[in-house]
């Protein structure tokens, strides 16, 4: 496929190589060979699933659909343009700017976590505080169906009734019956058949599902009528389906330039299956992490963001990670998103200082998109900052992200840097595939199927036991 340059991001595990706490020097080296299988037991799955052979009993269940999906999508665009799937997608998130100023995005979990931290990673980050023409006449997007918090939902409610702004629902459930997101919809629904005055074709166009071939969502969507429905694709589990329409769409409503987007993580599917340990991202990230787990009792792993548009990235990551591996008793290190420096004044002192069970991953941006703020002189000077006027913001982060690396190497606390070129749609491409490509590939390694969340049922059952008096 000719694709055109994506700069890579990059992971630097070297500051993990210390002594006492951290590892040695030839221990990832020396996890090779395990590595090397996990990894080829990952691409074999991603063949078995495309080839549509039979799952065997041990790996069931298996969503290894997500590896291919970004070079399928490309394909199938470059082949059949608007017939393609991405075709529909552009095209629907173009209708949508065109006639809407606000857009709802109704979801949980995976179904939600990958639109909202593709928004916040890429968009202003007052967004929705802007008039149209500051937004690239691009719609406000709220996401809500994400929880069962009254207030909340009144809240976005109070804000839809109050506008004369036209506005429209994605409805994202693969499974098509969370009650959180099923419930939501049917009050987003009820708000914005009376914000059209019941005007049938206008709520089916105004109401973009996306779900999985069957079930309540999609019988639901059948019924309104909706023209334009979007495929959960099948064997892309909830987490893992942000480059699927389940991001896609949010993102290209938002005018994202998500064929870059996929660009990006098709490279990096590339450079997972080529590059061999000790110069291949996955597989240093699993391996180091893994070994810190194994060898030094680090069962958290810390995803230290320095940039405010990623810490939504690191709570998808925390769901990802969390819901995959964190299944056997024993497996499945806690994930834990910080973002720095805001969270060096309230978790700093325990990352310096606490329990030895931490590995510290920063994810660093290389390039601000905005000019450098710098400081500035004043003629007040009694906050002393006149010596400091010309540093910039990039600058004074720099030196926090230097000085909190040095202060804990100093402490034997070890820390690894993935860092990012840009905050932009080929950065968070390759990372976005990435974690999820190391997330099955760790999985594969330590024995754990990464597929399927069977501890969250429990809840549901229970839920719904209590809710029907059953
Ligand atoms: O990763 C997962 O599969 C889950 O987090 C789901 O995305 C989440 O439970 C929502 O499920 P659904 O899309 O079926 O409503």
């Amino acid at each position: 496929m000719n694709m055109p340059q994506i700069k890579p991001i990059t992971y630097d595990p070297s500051a993990a190589t210390i002594a006492e706490h951290g590892l040695a020097a030839d221990d990832l080296a020396k996890l090779a060979p395990q590595l090397d299988a996990a990894r080829d037991e990952v691409l074999a799955d991603a063949e078995l699933w495309d080839a549509g052979g039979d799952v065997p009993a041990k790996k069931q269940p298996l969503d290894a659909g997500f590896m291919e999906l970004p070079q399928r999508l490309l394909a199938e665009y470059r082949a059949r343009r608007d017939d393609s799937e991405l075709g529909r997608i552009l095209s629907t998130a173009r209708r949508l700017r065109e006639s809407v100023d606000r857009v709802v995005v109704l979801g949980i979990g995976g179904s939600y976590m990958g639109a909202r931290s593709l928004m916040e990673g890429c968009c202003h980050p007052y967004h929705n505080e802007l008039p149209r023409g500051e937004r690239g006449g691009v719609p406000r997007m709220y996401f809500e169906g994400n929880n069962v918090d009254n207030d909340a939902s009144q809240g976005l409610l109070d804000l839809l009734r109050g506008t004369d702004d036209a506005w429209a629902i994605v409805v994202i459930s693969k499974s098509g019956g969370t009650l959180e997101t099923a419930a939501a919809f049917r009050q987003f629904l009820a708000a914005l058949r009376t914000s059209v005055n019941n005007d049938e074709k206008l709520i089916a166009q105004r109401v973009v599902p996306v779900t999985g071939s069957s079930g309540r969502l999609f019988d639901l969507s059948a019924a309104l009528g909706c023209p334009d429905v979007f495929p959960v694709p099948d064997g892309v589990g909830g987490r893992f389906s942000i480059l699927s329409a389940v991001g896609l769409l949010p993102a290209a409503i938002l005018g994202l330039d998500v064929v870059r987007l996929l660009e990006a993580a098709a490279a990096m599917n590339a450079r997972f299956k080529d590059a061999p340990v000790g110069d291949n991202p996955v597989l240093d990230y699993v391996g180091v992490s893994h070994l810190m787990e194994r060898d030094h009792g680090a069962t958290m792993r810390v995803l230290s963001v320095w940039a405010k548009g990623l810490e939504s990235i690191g709570l998808w990551y925390d769901q990802l990670l969390a819901e995959s591996l964190g299944k056997t008793e024993q497996h499945g290190a806690t994930p834990l998103t910080v973002l720095n420096t805001r969270d060096l004044h309230s978790r700093g002192q325990q990352h310096q200082a606490g329990r030895r069970d931490k590995l510290i991953t920063n994810v660093i941006v290389e390039a601000w998109r905005r000019d450098p703020l710098s400081i500035g002189i004043s003629e007040l000077d009694q906050d002393q900052l006149n010596v400091l006027a010309d540093k910039t913001l990039p600058e004074i982060m720099t030196a926090a992200i230097a000085g909190t690396n040095k202060a804990y190497a100093e402490d034997g606390r070890p820390t690894t840097d993935l860092r990012l070129p840009q905050l932009d749609e080929a950065s968070l491409g390759q990372l976005l595939q990435m974690l999820m490509l190391a997330t099955v590939v760790e999985g594969r390694l330590i024995g754990v199927n990464p597929y399927g969340q069977p501890g969250v049922e429990a809840y549901k059952k229970h839920m719904n036991a209590f809710l029907r008096g059953e």
